[in-house]
């Protein structure tokens, strides 16, 4: 194949990606190359079928890098990065990730799937029936957060403080406002106490739950120092936050976006809840990009990317890609295209490790608004996503309105 300079590539617009029409901006992207170079520096990558390349071991996970770059080189967020699964490579994640893997278990995840339902049957049987309420607050943040808890076996008078260590430290993985700092790392510093305690109760007097099952798992491998183990805990929280909050928002929001879509899912909940949140978690990912390091040259359609390149992969722009989904801008819960992964939960060695658990909360949720409250509507505009590699929901108000 010819081979074509990095700089003939186009430039992406921050205005246009911070825009309404972000899916349309990519569209026109895609269309005239596989890569746009960007004002900050990195590569982004626009097309699914270079995402098997990009997620092999000819890249690696942005380390420590992403904070040095911020100026942030210790204390309490510098500490947990450097400790964390998400950002180490090689050995070192493998280290982290399966002591992890081997507690948080499918079965023990696909197992909470009752505990979700009869959590957001309460929660929405509060709200049923009582005018519009706020959303976001009231059932999207509250399912992943109740839910960890209670695989922590965390005591329901923890909850109010546990929830406000999670909205503090989650920025943590982000980019970090830095006016925001100090707020961040007292919230963290409290957090990893908190977690050491459970740790160590865990220790002394085992449970059979997964913490248990966790310090088993650590002790046996005999390879982390103290600071990973919990950061591993700390991380589990933070990472399925965020992401499933946000998620849950916008799959709710496409569809009663789509009225002939939502009476189908009302008619058949059980049925059609796993393809609701597969379409879902295509149509508006919340996970908007996943940066790599090329730790080699890599040809990506004849565009040579140099080793040490930054290669941000647009998990938008891949879940749209037409080359993979017939009409690939409708929202369809019966499309029957979907690859077997879906790239929303990322893909290679740092794949989700709580993609089961995420489905169990996303699905029993919608599922039980479906059942409860299969009239319910928004009561105000569709949520904005402000855009982050982990988009941030806005306000969202919806009335759960009875049969
Ligand atoms: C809809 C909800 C979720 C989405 C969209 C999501 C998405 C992702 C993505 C894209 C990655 C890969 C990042 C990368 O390669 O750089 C990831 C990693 C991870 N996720 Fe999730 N996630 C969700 C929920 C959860 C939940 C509920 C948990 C746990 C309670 C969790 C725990 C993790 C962990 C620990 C990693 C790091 C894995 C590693 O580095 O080896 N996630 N997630």
């Amino acid at each position: 194949m010819s081979q074509f300079s990095l700089d003939s590539l186009p430039m992406i617009s921050v205005d246009a990606v911070t825009g309404m029409d972000v899916h349309g901006y990519l569209k026109h992207l895609r269309g005239l190359a596989p890569l746009v170079r960007s004002p900050m520096g990195p590569l982004i990558a626009l097309r699914r079928r270079h995402t098997e390349l990009l997620f092999s071991d000819a890249t690696r996970q942005m380390e420590t890098e992403t904070k040095l770059m911020q100026g942030i080189s210790s204390g309490p967020i510098f500490d947990f990065i450097d400790t964390a699964m998400l950002m180490a490579n090689g050995e070192t994640h493998l280290r982290r990730r399966q002591p992890v893997a081997r507690a948080f278990a499918f079965k023990l995840m696909d197992a909470m799937r009752p505990k979700a339902s009869a959590l957001a049957e309460e929660l929405v049987l509060q709200h049923l029936d009582a005018g519009p309420i706020d959303f976001v607050k009231e059932i999207a943040a509250q399912i992943p957060a109740r839910l960890i808890a209670n695989i922590l076996g965390i005591p329901a008078s923890d909850l109010p403080i546990f929830m406000r260590w999670i909205e503090d430290s989650a920025a943590a993985l982000g980019f970090i406002d830095l006016e925001q700092r100090e707020r961040i790392e007292a919230s963290l510093t409290a957090f990893n106490a908190y977690v050491d305690d459970l740790l160590a109760q865990r220790r002394q007097s085992p449970r059979g739950d997964f913490l248990t099952d966790y310090v088993h798992a650590v002790a046996e491998a005999g390879n982390l120092s103290e600071a990973e183990i919990r950061t591993q805990v700390v991380g589990l929280i933070l990472a399925g936050s965020d992401t499933t909050r946000g998620s849950l928002c916008v799959i709710l929001a496409h569809l009663l976006a789509h009225p002939a879509q939502w009476a189908a899912f009302c008619a058949d909940p059980d049925g059609l809840k796993k393809a609701v949140v597969e379409e879902g978690l295509r149509y508006e990912p919340i996970v908007s990009m996943i940066p790599r390091v090329a730790l080699r040259e890599l040809d990506i359609d004849g565009y040579l990317v140099p080793a040490g390149a930054i290669v941000a992969i647009s998990v938008l722009s891949c879940q749209r890609d037409p080359e993979v989904y017939a009409d690939p801008d409708s929202f369809n819960i019966f499309r029957t295209d979907h690859p077997r992964w879906n790239l929303g939960f990322g893909a290679g060695a740092h794949r989700c490790l709580g993609e089961a658990l995420a489905r169990a909360e996303l699905e029993e949720t919608l599922t039980v608004i479906a059942r409860l409250a299969p009239r319910t509507h928004m009561a105000g505009p569709a949520p904005t996503l402000a855009p982050a590699a982990i988009r941030q929901i806005g306000p969202m108000q919806v009335d759960f309105d009875g049969a």
